[in-house]
Formats: C-alpha cells, sequence, structure tokens
C-alpha cells in the first residue's frame, strides 16, 4: 500500500512537462477523437473561468482537527470518473442508482460537477481547505448547476444524506482520518435506504477493506488504481 503524501508539493502537474505527458498518456489509452474532445472540453471550462487545477493545501485555510493529514488538491476528471462508474456496474452487473453521489475531500468541485453531468440527481462535495470550497462554488456558479452542493467542513465531522447511493474517495487523507469517517459512516449504515457503493481511487490505507465489502481492484494502464465496494 502506498503512503499518503500529506500536505505534499503537487504544483507540478501545473507545468506544460507533465501536461505533455498526460496528453500522450490520453492519446495512448483512449485515442485520438476522445482526446480531442478532451482538450475541447478543458478549453470551454477556461473560456468560462472554470478552475479545477492542481494546488497544495500547506498555505489554505484549514477547518477542524486534522489540518495536517490532508493531500493536495488533484482533481479528478471526468473520463476517470466515467470509467469508474462503467466499470462499478460492470462489477455489480446492473445500473448503478444515481441518487445521491458525495466526495469526501472535494477541492474545487470537479468529481461533484462530472458526477451530475454523468446523471447523478444531487451531487454533494465535503471540504476542509476554505479556498478550494470558495472556488467549488464558484465553478459550480459559472456552469449554473443545480442540486450541487460544495460545504465547507472537516470530512470527520460530515453525516450523510439517507438517500446516498455513492461515496467517492479520491486519496483525501491518510489512515488516521479515513478511520474516523469510515467508523462514522457504519454508525449511519442502518438509516440508508439504497445499497451504497464505495469508490476509492488511488488508496492508500486498508481501513475500507477491514468494514466494506471489497468487490473489485483494478489498476489502469495510466497508473492510476481504484477498489470498489459495498457496505
Ligand atoms: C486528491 S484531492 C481530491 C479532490 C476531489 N475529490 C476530486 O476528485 O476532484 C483531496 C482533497 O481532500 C481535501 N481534504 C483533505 N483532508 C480533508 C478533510 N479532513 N476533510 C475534508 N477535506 C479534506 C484536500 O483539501 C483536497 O482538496
Amino acid at each position: 500500500m502506498k503512503a499518503t503524501h500529506t500536505n505534499a508539493d503537487m504544483s507540478h502537474q501545473n507545468g506544460l512537462v507533465y501536461k505533455m505527458g498526460v496528453f500522450f498518456n490520453s492519446l495512448k489509452e483512449n485515442g485520438v477523437l476522445p482526446t480531442i474532445r478532451r482538450i475541447g472540453q478543458r478549453f470551454s471550462y477556461k473560456v468560462k473561468g472554470v478552475d479545477f487545477s492542481t494546488q497544495n493545501i500547506f498555505d489554505l485555510t484549514r477547518t477542524g482537527e486534522y489540518q495536517e493529514h490532508g493531500t493536495a488538491l488533484v482533481s479528478t476528471s471526468v473520463e476517470f470518473l466515467r470509467r469508474l462508474l462503467d466499470d462499478l456496474e460492470s462489477v455489480i452487473d446492473k445500473p448503478l442508482e444515481k441518487d445521491v453521489f458525495v466526495d469526501y475531500g472535494s477541492g474545487k468541485g470537479a468529481a461533484i460537477i462530472h458526477a451530475k453531468k454523468l446523471g447523478f440527481e444531487r451531487t454533494i462535495g465535503v471540504e476542509f481547505a476554505k479556498e478550494l470550497h470558495e472556488q467549488a462554488e464558484l465553478n459550480i456558479k459559472k456552469l449554473n448547476l443545480k442540486n450541487v452542493e460544495s460545504l465547507y467542513a472537516d470530512a470527520t465531522t460530515y453525516t450523510l444524506p439517507n438517500n446516498i447511493t455513492l461515496i467517492y474517495f479520491f486519496n483525501p487523507f491518510d489512515e488516521l482520518v479515513m478511520t474516523k469517517v469510515i467508523e462514522n459512516i457504519m454508525v449511519q449504515k442502518e438509516q440508508f435506504e439504497n445499497d451504497v457503493y464505495v469508490i476509492y481511487g488511488n488508496a492508500s490505507c486498508n481501513v475500507l477493506q477491514e468494514h466494506f465489502t471489497l468487490l473489485k481492484q483494478v489498476q489502469y494502464p495510466s497508473g492510476a488504481r481504484a477498489e470498489f465496494y459495498k457496505i
């Protein structure tokens, strides 16, 4: 299991060399047309002033007890989220109920925005860095989206809605915080109205395996990893 790099410097991801790497990777993994579509979408977001860029968190205003336990903001791409949802559907062998999607450690709102566009009724993000939460609110406003909410809070304090259907973690924090979050989810479990699934991208601890049913682990050609669970 890889260590979680809490407070890591990820700013190289905004540089040209890194972006060229992502471009060639996408060409290899997805082909020419999807890569062109991807560039077109990034361009349209740029024109609208929507910002999902990578950002370090060590100089941001963070709320709660676990300010030194979080990872830097690296946003989920729409292509990756689509792939994750498709793969989860093949694992469970039925269409996902797309009621409520919750992203723990939601940054600038990329995953909650993509999840809404990919069919969820309502999406909620919990983010402990004030500046990232404010950018998420701005992004939601610029895209004029309804039923997409960013909350400024520490993940360990959040109570899920009873109609939750999918929980998303994109390696947001270390084992200590993950343990608190999972314990909190287990307390609420009896109130859930539907089957609840969990996607853990780039997992860095084993806490979920101790409490939920592991359905599948996947390693993608890009190097990204995902674990799929049922609560
Ligand atoms: C790797 S980024 C993932 C961003 C987003 N989930 C996405 O996929 O686009 C991790 C995020 O978790 C946030 N985070 C870390 N610890 C947190 C905590 N205790 N409560 C809420 N958010 C936290 C960080 O500020 C950062 O924005």
